[in-house]
């Protein structure tokens, strides 16, 4: 589907988000035809900077998924302008209204147009409160959308803090919460996995699941994201948002079809049955990465990054073990864990099944547990474990795999996931943005482990990078028999 005519209002047009996301998604979406040629940009950004233009090329040439064609290029620039002004300023709020009218006028966005918030959610008080008050929202003439990047709040209370606000501006069906998790392609086949064959679902419960171990690593630092992230650690940065909705996808029912409320209503009851796994002070790791060598390259410590206060007790790492209290998951571990500097970048779900009850066989060395696990990214796709009869004259066995690549699988385009997920705002189509519940369920859990980490900083433990974590970690699973996977 081609989004109609219209516009995007752009906060936030000169930071991190927009440069390496943002601005190549919409790129890639005009490239492929999807975006109306009347589409604007409005940029709204604090300095005036008369290389704004040259830099939001620059950064589409860089982030790009597609190639860059100068006639979509040029056609897409063409439509960028840019409002300067303080956030706290009324008169910002007048001059953006000014641009969105001249822009319906001359370009044809009849007026709609979505705000996305790519700015410090600090900020998100006043820019709404100035969308507001200069009744940008109004949908007089054209829909008014907003997008709202995480975090969404520091905890529940601040989260309610910030509904209440995104409320009082737009109504519920024009605000999107974006989580990019939600808008990779290997997430979505999640739902297809399940619930598009009969292998699968007889399979997926207490009686045949172990547990499920579900990945986030990262093999970088915090790089220049100091600002954001000291104060706000792994566990709030990635694994509320991300990992949570990955663990909502992966244990919900089945929904009754794919419309937006059949689906948050499946993944809402999930996080509502999502506990910790026994007392939290043991079911919550919190970890900081140290200076050392990784990959050939001596790296900084997590305190030692320009920016962040060397008494920092915030989390690079965070490993939590969930249960869900259903007829279907009890007694099933979720073990979830999010990292900075670790062994290297990987997300992934992995569903490890019990060990067959009986075994006819002389020996079971070299036999694991099946495991199904699902490569989020990257080298996209999925293997399942399983054990085999080593070729020879006895019966020795070994685990063995299958694999699925979506490289070669497909050769259709995959859309990066902000690109999809931008497509899914122009077209005002939620299904695969968290509604509040979502939220305020997941900070229920989260807020737990923070004050637990808050009242016991001694309990955040270093590690080293390159590797997988504190061992307090480690201990968590060998406490219950298991081990981490290495992905
Ligand atoms: C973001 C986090 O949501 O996801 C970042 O704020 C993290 O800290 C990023 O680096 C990782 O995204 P991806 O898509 O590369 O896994």
């Amino acid at each position: 589907r081609i989004a109609g005519p219209c516009g995007i209002v752009l906060f936030g047009i000169t930071g991190d988000l927009s440069r390496r996301k943002i601005l190549p998604a919409l790129y890639d979406l005009a490239n492929r035809g999807l975006l109306p040629p009347s589409f604007t940009i409005i940029g709204v950004a604090r300095k005036v900077d008369p290389s704004l233009p040259e830099k939001v090329e620059a950064a589409i040439r860089e982030g790009a998924n597609t190639s860059v064609t100068e006639t979509t290029l040029k056609q897409l620039m063409s439509g960028l302008v840019v409002v300067n002004g303080q956030y706290n300023d009324i008169e910002t709020y007048r001059s953006l209204g000014h641009a969105m009218d001249r822009m319906s006028a001359e370009r044809g966005t009849n007026g709609n147009y979505a705000f996305y918030l790519a700015i410090p959610p600090e900020l998100f008080p006043t820019v709404l409160g100035g969308i507001g008050t200069a009744g940008l929202c109004a949908e007089d003439d054209g829909w008014r959308r907003v997008v709202v990047e995480k975090p969404f709040g520091h905890g529940l209370e601040s989260a309610r803090e910030l509904d209440d606000m995104v409320t009082k501006v737009f109504h519920q069906d024009a605000i999107f919460r974006i989580d990019h998790y939600l808008g990779k392609e290997t997430v979505q086949n999640l739902m297809a996995l399940r619930f598009a064959n009969e292998l699968y679902e007889p399979l997926w419960n207490s009686a045949h699941v172990d547990h499920v171990q579900i990945t986030m690593a990262e093999d970088i630092g915090i790089g220049t994201r100091a600002g954001y992230y000291d104060g706000i650690g792994a566990a709030r940065d990635v694994i509320q948002n991300h990992l949570l909705q990955l663990l909502a996808l992966t244990a919900m029912e089945e929904p009754i079809s794919f419309e937006p409320s059949a689906l948050r209503i499946e993944k809402e009851k999930v996080l509502e049955a999502t506990r910790f796994y026994g007392p939290v002070g043991e079911s919550a790791v919190a970890g900081q990465y140290t200076s050392g060598w990784q990959g050939g390259e001596w790296v900084r410590g997590y305190k030692e990054e320009p920016g962040i206060p060397a008494d920092s007790i915030t989390d690079t790492y965070a490993a939590l073990r969930l249960g869900i209290e259903t007829r279907r998951w009890k007694g099933v571990p979720f073990y979830l864990r999010a990292g900075k500097r670790l062994g290297r970048r990987v997300s992934e779900i992995a569903v490890i099944f019990k060990y067959p009850p009986f075994l006819p066989f002389p020996s079971t060395d070299g036999l694991g547990h099946n495991a199904l696990v699902i490569r989020v990214q990257p080298n996209e796709g999925m293997t399942f474990k399983l054990g085999s009869k080593v070729p020879g004259s006895g019966m020795q066995l070994r685990d063995v795999t299958m694999d699925f690549a979506y490289g070669h699988a497909f050769t259709e385009y995959a859309p990066e996931a902000y690109e999809r997920l931008i497509l899914d705002v122009l077209l005002g189509d939620p299904p695969l943005f968290p509604r509040h519940r979502e939220i305020e369920l997941s900070w229920r859990l989260l807020d737990q482990a923070e004050s637990h980490w808050a009242e016991n900083p001694e309990s955040i433990a270093e590690y080293a990078p390159g590797t997988w974590g504190p061992a307090a970690s480690d201990r968590m699973l060998a406490r219950d028999g298991r081990a981490w996977r290495l992905p």
